[in-house]
């Protein structure tokens, strides 16, 4: 990776330099590491102030894993995250707290599951307040007025969240994050277990919300056509590594890497009038194991236009035209 596709602007909010994440395989009766799964294998983007960063992939490529790492859930292997100019690859839990845990939030699939069943809406909406000593006499407004800018009317304030319906928890779940005014909103699969009706007025608050708080999402999807909704840009994942990175345009109607032509060309995406036809890339076999990736560039074993280099040679990601970063031996041949 170039460090221009690292970012130096200062425009850029968030800031992943070569990330790595790694979980220890551990086997035996003293549980020994025999290995890991790289879940993350280096990857590196930036994410500018205000815009949305679809990130895509398949099932175990490493979209949630980058997620949970970014907000210093898990430890990172190494690499470098910058967040608003400061390194935090290596900040303390006490710091965290005190500098990013209020500006970074995340939305999961299934708020539910993090929702205390015997708590009341208010309760669960107090609790992002009183984990941060925000508590005070205006928190019971502060919580209506974040019910009413989600769409819930303040009067659900003291029902339960089995109350609610799949779209009316993630509404919550938006609440509950937007309670700390956070500058950075992670989305995980965020709308994935929606109707497609209910998934499209979830799309549309997050855009509104988004406008009028001047936030900045990373969307995480393996859904295509979602991400294409809701973002500005589009990062092509695939077993830990990125393989490209476009503006939302470029990645649906002029993508460059086969892998994410094969990922495009295997579901229906409306084209524009007079777009070539897309080609059909049907890949063959499975997709490794991220415990044992293959050599060169990890799409070499499933890639149709594969060559000898791609065997040995790990791609370097490099912006090929302006904002349009990708990891692909077959126009990197002069470099
Ligand atoms: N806590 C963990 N411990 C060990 N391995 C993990 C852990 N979390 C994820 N993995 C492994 O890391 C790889 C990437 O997983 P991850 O959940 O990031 O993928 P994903 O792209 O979010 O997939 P999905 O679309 O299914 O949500 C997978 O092989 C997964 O099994
Ligand atoms: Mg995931």
């Amino acid at each position: 990776m170039t460090d221009s596709a690292a970012g130096q602007s200062s425009e850029n909010l968030l800031e992943i330099r070569q990330l790595k994440k790694f979980f220890p395989i551990r086997a035996g009766i003293f549980q020994t590491t025999v290995g890991h799964v790289k879940a993350v294998d280096g990857v590196s983007f930036f994410v500018k102030k205000g815009e949305t960063l679809g990130i895509v992939g398949e099932s175990g490529c490493g979209k949630s894993t980058i997620g949970r790492t970014v907000i210093r859930l898990y430890k990172p292997s190494s690499g470098k995250i910058i967040f608003k100019n400061q390194d935090i690859t290596r900040m303390r839990e006490s710091d965290l707290r005190t500098h990013i845990r209020k500006d970074i939030q995340m939305i999961f699939q299934d708020p539910y599951a993090s929702m205390n069943p015997r708590k009341t809406l208010k309760s669960i909406l107090k609790e992002p307040l009183a984990t941060h000593g925000l508590l005070d006499d205006h928190s019971d407004d502060r919580i209506a007025e974040l019910l009413n800018r989600v769409g819930l009317s303040p009067s659900y304030m003291n029902r339960y969240p089995h109350e609610f319906s799949g779209g009316q928890r993630q509404r919550i779940g938006i609440a509950r994050a937007l309670a700390l005014n956070p500058e950075l909103i992670i989305a995980d699969e965020a709308v994935s277990a929606l109707d497609v009706s209910i998934q499209a007025q979830i799309i549309n608050l997050l855009e509104d919300l988004q406008a009028e708080f001047d936030l900045t999402y990373i969307f995480i999807s393996h859904d295509l056509s979602v991400v294409r909704h809701i973002s500005d840009r589009v990062a092509v994942m695939y077993l830990g590594n990125m393989m490209e990175i476009a503006p939302k345009s470029t990645i649906y109607e002029e993508p460059l890497h086969p892998y994410t032509k094969a990922l495009l060309s295997a579901v229906p995406v409306p084209r524009k009038k007079g777009m070539a036809k897309r080609e059909r890339i049907v890949l063959k076999g499975e997709i490794p194991s991220p415990a044992n990736p293959p050599t060169g560039c990890v799409f070499h074993t499933r890639c149709p236009f594969a060559m000898d280099i791609c065997k040995q040679t790990t791609p370097i990601f490099q912006e090929l035209k302006p904002d349009h970063f990708v990891a692909c031996h077959l126009y990197n041949t002069g470099s």
